[in-house]
């Protein structure tokens, strides 16, 4: 190996020593699964990933029960938990109606959804972008006066299951108009899992000309079995907030062919391995998923869990 080569994988290995990970199976997981679940089994499956070790999980949406029926018991599910010291509870809200009763149910920060994609808006939340963009101004500039953190997803911020590919000049302006809004993050979202860490890479070179890296976050649907190598992207421009769902669980109802969230689990496989800290212990994660799947009555996809299930427990 000659003395550049080594001098490059030495730069390529500079990966940060820790991330936070944002946990969405109790919200995007269970939003899109057929079996739907009683509020104690969901109380029970959060209150398991509490003591996980997470800093950060979104246990509910505070959505229109006529448009996403799974997540209807939200009130019940925000007050039925048991809240532990230093873990935020998110949920995502479409407007301020639902904002004020995330408020009100206790939780601690709230997450926005924007696609940018008008057709996937009008599907999702019905409104145009545009129209959105008026709502959740209103949204933000309250939860900024109550002091409730508040973070946006940005759908479809790579292709769109009506529009087709994303152009990432355009993305990358609307991710600028969210952060202006006043979020403290903004989740670039792989709606439809369809990404490869090039487009990481080329949306980030957009998006970094206007948002501070430290304000990014990468959420990442695995329907093309990418998202771990788009993680690695975005590691190693220093991407430091991930979201991931336990089992693997998630979709959008609203965006056709979307299919799971990366899997917690493979996702602490690798950071681990890699030396980066996340504070989550994967063996409890895994037991929280093996707690769900059987209330699902199916098998959850994440690949560690395979191998856990067997009884390979190795503790990364
Ligand atoms: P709409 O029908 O235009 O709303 O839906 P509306 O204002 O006309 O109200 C209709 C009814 O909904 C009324 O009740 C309202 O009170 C009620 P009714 O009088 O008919 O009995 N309503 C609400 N109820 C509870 N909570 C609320 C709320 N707002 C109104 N917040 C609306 C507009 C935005 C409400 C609807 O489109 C909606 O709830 N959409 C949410 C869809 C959704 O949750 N999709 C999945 C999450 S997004 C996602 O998964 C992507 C993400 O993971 C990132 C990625 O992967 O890309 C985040
Ligand atoms: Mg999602």
């Amino acid at each position: 190996m000659n003395h550049n080569s080594a001098a490059m994988i030495k730069k390529i290995l500079q990966f940060p020593k820790t991330v936070s990970i944002m946990e969405v199976g109790p919200r995007d997981g269970l939003q899109n699964e057929k079996v739907i679940l009683g509020t104690n089994d969901k109380i029970s499956f959060i209150n398991s990933l509490s003591q996980a070790g997470y800093k950060r999980i979104e246990i509910t949406a505070f959505v229109s029960p006529k448009w996403i029926p799974p997540l209807a018991d939200h009130n019940d599910v925000a007050r039925g938990i048991t809240k532990y010291p230093n873990i935020s509870y998110a949920a995502l809200v479409p407007n301020l109606f639902g904002y004020e009763k995330a408020r009100d149910a206790g939780i601690d920060e709230v997450s926005i959804v924007l696609s940018a994609s008008q057709t996937h808006n009008k599907k999702n939340i019905n409104a145009t972008t545009q129209e959105a963009f008026e709502r959740y101004k209103e949204v933000v500039k309250t939860a900024i006066k109550d002091k409730i953190p508040i973070r946006a997803y940005l759908s479809c911020s790579f292709a769109c299951p009506y529009e087709g590919a994303m152009d990432p000049q355009v993305v990358a302006l609307l991710c600028l108009k969210l952060y202006e809004l006043g979020v403290y993050e903004v989740s670039l979202s792989d709606t439809i899992g369809v990404a490869s860490p090039f487009n990481i890479l080329r949306l980030l070179e957009e998006t970094l000309k206007y948002v501070p890296i430290k304000s990014l976050g990468l959420h990442l649907h695995d329907t093309f079995g990418m998202a771990l190598a788009n993680i690695l992207a975005g590691l190693q421009v220093g991407i430091t907030s991930f979201d991931s769902s336990a089992g693997g669980m998630g979709g959008c109802p609203y965006a056709k062919g979307a299919l799971g969230n990366v899997a917690s689990e493979d996702l602490l496989y690798m950071l681990h391995s890699m030396g980066i800290e996340t504070g989550v212990s994967l063996s409890k994660v895994c037991d929280a998923s093996l707690q769900i799947e059987k209330k699902l009555q199916k098998m959850l996809s994440a690949k560690v869990l395979n191998n856990y299930r067997v009884g390979l427990k190795s503790e990364k």
